[in-house]
């Protein structure tokens, strides 16, 4: 599948917007108590935040959905999912969908968006922080608490959230070389790649837990040492490692 052949642009309308929320129940296997109904959908478009598809001959295979947010009086966008149907995935949309985030983001003059990642979720973790430049410097316990979705597999909801510094000079060379600012790696915190597996069974599942368990711990500590995720990397039988460092403030347009 090439990813040339999908368009990407803002989603309008009250189709559009169901057609997101029919594509999220699809990805995450959410109960409908739990998905983001319609109406948020509508709302956030009309309030400064984003909904914007990828679209293959006008049919809806991903979407980023964002929502405004304030901290200390600066404007920032909130990126709650980020979602692409299972067979267009590994075709560089997601990473399209979240640089048309940025642009868009830019042309509004808002210079930070963030989310939250599950720091279990290698492919992810990648795309966010090497694929992306964004840097993590908070974790969050069990944010959403146990949630129905298969993907989670009954943990708790764990998140790091992710600061992406679009005018950043880190964020900047990212994207024009692929490659980021060099740093001094001080701590590492490995997730082992059979750690879908041991979720996914009741009888592995422990191991999955100790894993978050232990993670939890170390980025914990990390962060309160003053710490940042700054890179990682996947071996070739699919483990992933952070690399922590310390995030000059210099490399971002810090908040005025
Ligand atoms: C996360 C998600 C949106 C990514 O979408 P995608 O279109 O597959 O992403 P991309 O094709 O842009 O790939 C991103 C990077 O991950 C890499 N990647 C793919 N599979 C990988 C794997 N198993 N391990 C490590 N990296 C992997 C890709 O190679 C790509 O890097 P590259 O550009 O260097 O090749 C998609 O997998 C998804 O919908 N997942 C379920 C929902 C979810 O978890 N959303 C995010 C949280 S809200």
């Amino acid at each position: 599948m090439s990813a040339d052949s999908i368009v990407l642009r803002k989603c309008h309308g009250l189709g559009e917007m169901q057609a997101c929320v029919a594509l999220q129940k699809q990805v995450w296997n959410f109960s409908d108590a739990e998905l983001v109904p319609l109406r948020i959908f509508v709302v956030a478009e009309k309030i400064g935040g984003q909904v914007i598809g990828a679209f293959e001959n006008g049919k809806l295979v991903g979407f980023a959905f964002a929502i405004p947010g304030t901290r200390a009086g600066h404007v920032y966008l909130h990126s709650h999912m980020l979602a692409v149907l299972p067979e267009h995935r590994n075709a560089g949309v997601g990473r399209r969908l979240k640089l048309y985030q940025r642009d868009e983001a830019l042309m509004r003059g808002i210079e930070v968006i963030e989310w939250t990642f599950d720091p279990l979720e290698i492919k992810n973790a990648y795309l966010n922080i090497e694929r992306l430049g964004a840097i993590a410097r908070r974790y969050h316990v069990n944010q959403y608490g146990i949630t129905s979705s298969p993907l989670q597999g009954g943990l708790p909801t764990d998140r790091l959230v992710a600061e992406w510094w679009l005018k950043s000079k880190r964020v900047e060379s990212v994207l024009a070389t692929e490659a980021s600012t060099p740093f001094q790696i001080l701590k590492t915190i490995s997730v082992p790649a059979q750690v879908y597996e041991w979720k996914a069974s009741p009888v592995t599942k422990e191991r999955a837990r100790e894993i978050l368990d232990c993670n939890r711990q170390d980025f914990l500590e990390a962060f309160s040492d003053g710490l940042a995720v700054l890179g990682y990397q996947c071996d070739p039988t699919g483990n992933g490692k952070f690399f922590l460092g310390r995030w000059d403030e210099k490399w971002m347009y810090a908040p005025k």
